[in-house]
Parts: C-alpha cells; structure tokens; sequence
C-alpha cells in the first residue's frame, strides 16, 4: 500500500485520485469541526467553497432544515449561525439538520479531491479510526491537507503524520511505499509525540491562540478522542 501526502491541496493529478483513498486534513480547525458536527446529530454536512452559495442552499432548504457555519481569517462569517470552533458544533444546534459550512481552505480542499472515488475526513480526534478505515479499503492512501492560504500548515502536517502513524497499526507499509512527504509528516508527528517539536510556535496555530481559540487548539490536538469517520460523497458528507 502506497501512501502520499499532499502539503497544500489543489495540486493532485487525476491519477493520484484513481484507486485512491483520499483523506482530506485541515485540523486547524473545519474538518475538525466537520467530525464534530457529526457528533453533534448533524443529518449531514455540506461544504461550499463561497459563503454566498451557502446562504443561498441555506435559504432553499429553509432555516428550520438548516445550520449555517464557517469563518474568514477564524472569525465567524456575518450573519451565519455558528463560526468554526469545534465544541460550537457539539451542542443541540446541528441536532438532526443540515450543516452548511464554508471555510477559507477546509472547504476548499474537500471540493479539490471530489472526483476521488473514496473520500474520508481526517483530524487528530480521529486519527486511529480513519487509518483504520483507509487502511481496511487495501487501496493506496493520499492524504491531502488543506494548508493555509495556499502554503503548507505544520499542523496538518504533524496530523497527516499522525494517520500515517496509526495506519501501520493496520497494514503492512513495506519499505519504499511512503513518499518523502509521508516520511517528513511521520518524523514530525514523533517529534511532537516526544515533546521535542512545538506547534504553539507555528503560523495558524498561534494565530487561533491570538484570536482567543485557545480551547479549540487543545481540542483539535487531543489525539483519539471519537471513532467517527464522515466521509464524503456527492457533495455530502455523511457518517461512514
Ligand atoms: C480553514 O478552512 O482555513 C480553517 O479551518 C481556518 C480556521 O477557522 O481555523
């Protein structure tokens, strides 16, 4: 089983995505959140790339159907119901509705990979049971990272690393199947594991921490906390 990750996404060939299992990180913080909106009781989620478009699938479904979420540079979008902090969407609010979510690169990565024949969402939250769940397909496995503002993310990386981590719980990764990038984002999981390389230092973390998301940051680095994988399909995403 090869396995790939992808820094920034927007730059997958086709042939990447054939017979691939695609796994789409921004754990800082959509697809973090996307988890939890699941866990929140949401029928489904569905990410749109312009807030625009959400406000109007938002009024086409009608406003008792719907939940409206997402943020520009981490701050809540005007007029929507909930920004993007994952415990915002553990409440009662997404309970048995839509979630329509548009975020600055979350959203924008997932719409990148849809032509992919299996795409499940990643965080560290879920690390182990979405290895799992991509490991147990037998196909190769792209990790593809949101990033931020078309550059790298160590967070995501140090995450994609995570999933590889846990990936090898399940399957066989025999030598020369993990691309370079792969081998960088595992170094830089066990590194942080070890306590020797500190995220709070990095670009998008410490700029949530700036922005008062102290509380999301520990959330969305707490390693295993659920073992829902949503995955999605169709323009969905949905409970695997
Ligand atoms: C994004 O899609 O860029 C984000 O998830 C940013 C954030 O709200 O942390």
């Amino acid at each position: 089983m090869k396995i790939d990750v992808l820094p920034v996404f927007g730059k997958q060939t086709d042939y990447q995505l054939k017979d691939t299992t695609v796994i789409v990180v921004d754990v800082l913080r959509a697809t973090t959140s996307i988890i939890s909106a699941i866990n929140g009781g949401a029928i489904k989620v569905v990410p749109t790339i312009d807030p625009g478009d959400a406000v109007a699938l938002a009024s086409r479904l009608g406003a008792r159907e719907c939940v409206l979420g997402g943020e520009r540079g981490g701050i809540k979008i005007n007029g929507f119901d909930l920004g993007n902090s994952p415990k915002e969407y553990l409440t009662r609010t997404v309970k048995n509705k839509t979630v329509i979510v548009s975020t600055t690169n979350g959203t924008g990565a997932l719409h990148s990979v849809k032509s992919a024949d299996k795409i499940l969402i990643g965080a560290m939250i879920n690390r182990t049971a979405v290895a799992k769940a991509a490991a147990c397909d037998g196909n190769d496995i792209l990790i593809v990272c949101a990033g931020t503002d078309g550059q790298p993310s160590a967070d995501d990386l140090l995450t994609a690393g995570a999933i590889i981590d846990a990936v090898r719980i399940y399957a066989d990764v025999r030598e020369g199947e993990l691309s370079d990038m792969g081998i960088i984002c595992e170094t830089l999981y066990k590194d942080w594991n070890a306590e020797s390389f500190d995220i709070s230092k990095t670009f998008h973390y410490s700029r949530l921490v700036g922005l008062g998301f102290d509380e999301d940051v520990k959330f969305c680095f707490t390693p295993d906390t659920t073992d829902t994988v949503p995955c999605y399909k169709d323009g969905v995403i949905v409970k695997l």
